[in-house]
């Protein structure tokens, strides 16, 4: 894909390359830096990464729904294991956008060791405003936009890349399915490693490596800059955009039906929205992490 890039670039290990100038936005990939996210096991390779992707309910029904030829942003792609996986079998053009090179980096390599050709990375800050308007049929952006200074800024300038009736998935933290969260971290800080691998589920409940469990634990108990969000906040976003809400994960209204997230769903009532998103304190959107998902169409 060319003509994405409306500003001049240096072209860095074969990736498009911006200086970043942001104070906020270099303290974050200082972070990532030392550590990028997520980390790829040893032995990764084209088909253990497309069989992660296939067992996230949410990457497998996008790529599904995705189809062919299309043009898709992932903003905040990090170590790109995502965007490798929307690449894998398909024609379609995947840009992966971050700041962080040392993730990019590793996102590049991956891509080159197993010959996935139709991606590109981006090495830019989201605010510098990199990208020309109406480029995308796709942009997903999960777990980045409450890392920026300003969530909404950041809304309001990838969208622009967005194409008519293009499709944009982002995925924040929750200011009510982020309590669990936040209780641990407090936790963290005053007992130490020890306890929250007994506590946090994901530690506790998934196989990971140590260098994936040391991300883990950094991104979620020592991330410098972080912010909290609610549905409500972003169907604001939405509707300044003239962005149809699709669906959200967890639901808005009381369906409950994941089976297919661009189906169009209720967006439900106020009470409903604050219901849901007091509920995942309870279940296992809050146990993760407390992250929540909204899908958009742009009208
Ligand atoms: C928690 S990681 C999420 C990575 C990936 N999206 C995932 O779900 O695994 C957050 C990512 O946001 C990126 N990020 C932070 N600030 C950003 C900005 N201003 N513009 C674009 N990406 C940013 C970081 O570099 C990091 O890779």
């Amino acid at each position: 894909m060319n003509n994405f890039l409306k500003k001049k670039f240096e072209f860095k290990n074969g990736i498009f390359s911006f200086d970043i100038i942001d104070e906020k936005t270099k303290k974050v990939t200082e972070f990532y830096n030392e550590k990028p996210f997520p980390n790829y096991k040893d032995n990764d390779n084209k088909q253990t990464i497309l069989n992660k992707g296939d067992k996230n309910i949410l990457a497998n029904q996008f790529k599904k729904f995705i189809g062919y030829k299309k043009n898709v942003l992932e903003v905040g792609c990090g170590t790109g294991q995502l965007s490798n996986y929307f690449a894998i079998g398909t024609n379609n053009n995947i840009v992966g956008l971050d700041p962080t090179m040392a993730s990019l980096n590793l996102a590049k390599e991956f891509a080159n060791n197993n010959k996935i050709t139709n991606i590109q990375f981006v090495n830019a800050d989201i605010f510098d405003d990199v990208l020309n308007d109406d480029s995308f049929h796709f942009i997903w952006t999960n777990g980045v936009l409450h890392h920026t200074k300003d969530p909404y800024g950041a809304f309001e300038i990838l969208i622009k890349s967005l194409k008519k009736n293009g499709y944009v998935l982002v995925g924040l933290y929750n200011k009510f399915g982020r309590i669990r969260t936040i209780l641990r971290r407090y936790i963290f800080k005053i007992f130490g490693r020890k306890i929250i691998e007994k506590i946090d589920p994901t530690l506790r409940n998934l196989k990971l490596d140590e260098n994936e469990k040391v991300a883990w634990i950094r991104d979620q108990y020592i991330h410098p800059l972080e912010s909290l969000h609610t549905f409500d906040e972003v169907l604001k976003w939405f509707k300044i955009h003239n962005i149809e809400f699709v669906s959200s994960i967890p639901s808005s209204d009381f369906d409950y039906d994941y089976e297919d997230i661009f189906e169009k769903k209720s967006q439900g009532t106020f009470f409903s929205r604050i219901l849901n998103q007091f509920l995942m304190i309870f279940n296992s959107f809050g146990a993760d992490g407390g992250l929540f998902v909204l899908i958009g169409r742009k009208k």
